[in-house]
């Protein structure tokens, strides 16, 4: 029998609002460091069309890192597998912005998650337009899937970023070498700055992944954005490389696959059930939201939501 999801939720946001170990904003985005490191919000977007919310669920975070779901899923859409000839699919096993293996792999990320392959897949959607019309057409697929008009990106993040981006402008010109980034640098990060600027609530976030967890279809009407198949590798991506180095923990703590923003947010997805989102600014030492990986692996634990579970959760 499946716990009470208005419960459990209820103390894992009392527990969170009462911990005082609350890990490290980041500050080398100047403007993340400006963020109360007292916030927690946790939004479920059930299947069925039902969604909870707890704690600071509806005051809108930079989403950071969780924006590469998004362009990936366009990047995707443009080009198809072909994107595989520009970025991996392996773990990196290093932190989120290191330029160390990009030699070895000759301009060729490990994988679309961390910095260097977003920055290529940022590359990939600039393809054909103007960065502001990229820009654009990011925040209107993220707007869209979250049947949200209200979303928007904060251009103080934005510029806070690039003022201080100098390993991005790093990792994609040395990419430019390779051939592998082809726009100005300038240009592919402006808009790769832009995305990650999105402002989301978790309770727009926990909207805008439900089409993961539901087979790619759109919830509002049931359409499909992406195949089934193409869902189930995107979140394969999210269990393996969403959390850079911390990946492995978070699979063995919290069992479904997650993104993670430096902006403190994780987005979850349970495959068939649900799509959560979860915010806490204070990360843990591998850059991951630090209360808001914990409260997920309790929320998992308590519905017994893994994708390693022998049988599917009982419905909530
Ligand atoms: O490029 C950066 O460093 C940030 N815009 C995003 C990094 C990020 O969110 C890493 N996630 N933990």
């Amino acid at each position: 029998m499946a716990a009470d999801l208005e419960t459990v939720l209820s103390e894992i946001a009392a527990e969170m609002a009462a911990r005082s170990d609350r890990g490290e904003v980041a500050t080398y985005i100047p403007q993340l460091a400006k963020v109360d490191p007292a916030r927690f919000g946790i939004a479920v977007a059930l299947n069925d069309g039902r969604v909870f919310v707890r704690g600071d669920a509806d005051i809108p975070f930079s989403i950071q890192s969780v924006s590469k779901v998004f362009t990936l899923t366009l990047a995707l859409g443009k080009v198809g597998d072909t994107l595989w000839k520009r970025v991996g699919r392996e773990p990196s096993g290093n932190p989120f912005n290191s330029i160390v293996q990009l030699e070895h792999e000759h301009g060729i990320p490990r994988n679309p998650f961390i910095n260097a392959g977003a920055v290529v897949v940022t590359d990939v959607v600039l393809a054909g337009h103007q960065p502001r019309e990229a820009i654009a057409e990011i925040l209107r697929f993220v707007q869209f899937l979250a049947e949200d008009d209200t979303i928007s990106i904060d251009p103080q993040v934005a510029a806070s970023e690039r003022a201080t981006g100098y390993r991005n402008v790093a990792l994609a010109n040395y990419m430019r070498s390779f051939g592998n980034v082809v726009h100005e640098p300038e240009l592919t990060l402006g808009v790769y700055y832009h995305h990650c600027a999105i402002a989301m609530s978790c309770r727009q976030l926990a909207a805008a992944g439900r089409f993961l967890a539901q087979e790619g279809r759109f919830a509002g009407t049931g359409h499909s954005v992406i195949s089934a198949e193409r869902a189930r590798r995107i979140t394969a991506l999210m269990l393996t490389c969403g959390h850079y180095d911390g990946s492995g923990d978070f699979a063995f703590r919290v069992g479904i696959p997650g993104k993670s923003g430096v902006g403190g947010g994780i987005l979850c997805v349970v495959p068939g059930q649900a799509s959560i989102a979860v915010w806490s600014p204070g990360l843990n030492a591998n850059g991951n939201s630090k209360l808001g990986s914990i409260a997920l692996e309790k929320l998992a634990r308590a519905m017994n939501w893994s994708i390693f579970a022998a049988r599917p959760a009982q419905p909530v």
